[in-house]
């Protein structure tokens, strides 16, 4: 085991984190959680043994709000262990994308994985992944860097993806607050672009920055953010066929 670890993660439904902290458990005694999708709390740099980077897919790539996070950090050559959490339909570039940007600062990456999470958008689909199958393999892997780390002092992984990656996604539409809105201000404190603000007590949402992420959804105490029915239905249809299928992780050493 690793006495420290640093954990990075952008998680704003919480799968990201969930399968993130299944791994940190099997790798170090000690775990500092560093949450990316804060905005006011300072990046701070990796102190421990160890860097896990954990990030959600979107649209095939990483969210840009978490990548110009993650550029912020210096490597100075720690070791570090890359996660990508998608949603069941596919991760197409996103690990590549995050090993290019960890790479470029200075870390050396031992293991990667893509994992399994629920779609934080269509929540049937993935419904109770992580589960017991995961956790098991996700420690087994964490095993298996412990091992890779012991052997070899250098780090590094080939992962699937293709550069250029592929388009950044673009966002149509953000959630809309319920006349159920207590006007607390949570989903404004938790939006990680700060595209949600309270006005003259009402709930103001600004397309162009925001990115879908739902946060604000999965924190609102009263369960008043939603999507506008419109688009949720939308991604029924769209993600609906994959409601019964049973995406395996992939791991990389
Ligand atoms: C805006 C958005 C785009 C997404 N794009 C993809 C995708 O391209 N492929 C996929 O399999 N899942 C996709 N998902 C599902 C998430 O990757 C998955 O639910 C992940 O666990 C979310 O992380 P979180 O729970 O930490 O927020 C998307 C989710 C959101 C909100």
């Amino acid at each position: 085991m690793f006495h420290n670890a640093d954990f990075y993660y952008f998680s704003p439904a919480g799968g990201t984190k969930e399968t993130g902290e299944i791994f940190c458990a099997g790798v170090s005694e000690h775990v500092e959680a560093v949450n990316l999708g804060s905005r006011d709390q300072e990046i701070k740099q990796p102190q421990g043994e160890l860097a896990v980077i954990a990030v959600p897919v979107y649209g095939g790539r990483i969210p840009s709000v978490a990548a110009k996070k993650l550029e912020k950090l210096e490597g100075k050559g720690t070791r570090a262990v890359t996660l990508v959490v998608y949603g069941t339909r596919a991760y197409e570039d996103a690990l590549l994308e995050l090993n290019h940007i960890v790479e470029q600062r200075e870390f050396q990456v031992t293991g990667s994985a893509a994992l399994v999470a629920r779609h934080s958008i269509v929540p049937e689909v993935g419904a109770g992944r992580p589960d017991g199958q995961d956790r098991e393999e996700i420690l087994e892997f964490a095993r298996k860097v412990l091992k890779k780390a012991e052997e070899h002092p250098e780090g590094s992984v080939k992962v699937p993806g293709n550069y250029p990656y592929k388009k950044e996604m673009t966002v149509a539409a953000a959630p809309i607050s319920l006349d159920s809105c207590s006007r607390c201000g949570k989903c404004s404190s938790v939006c990680p672009t700060g595209a949600v603000r309270l006005e003259q007590g009402v709930t103001v949402t600004e397309l162009k920055s925001c990115i879908l992420c739902m946060a604000c959804v999965y924190n609102c105490p009263e369960r008043a953010r939603v999507l506008p029915p419109s688009m949720q239905e939308a991604m029924e249809q769209k993600l609906g066929p994959l409601k019964s299928v049973r995406r395996e992780p992939e791991y990389f050493l």
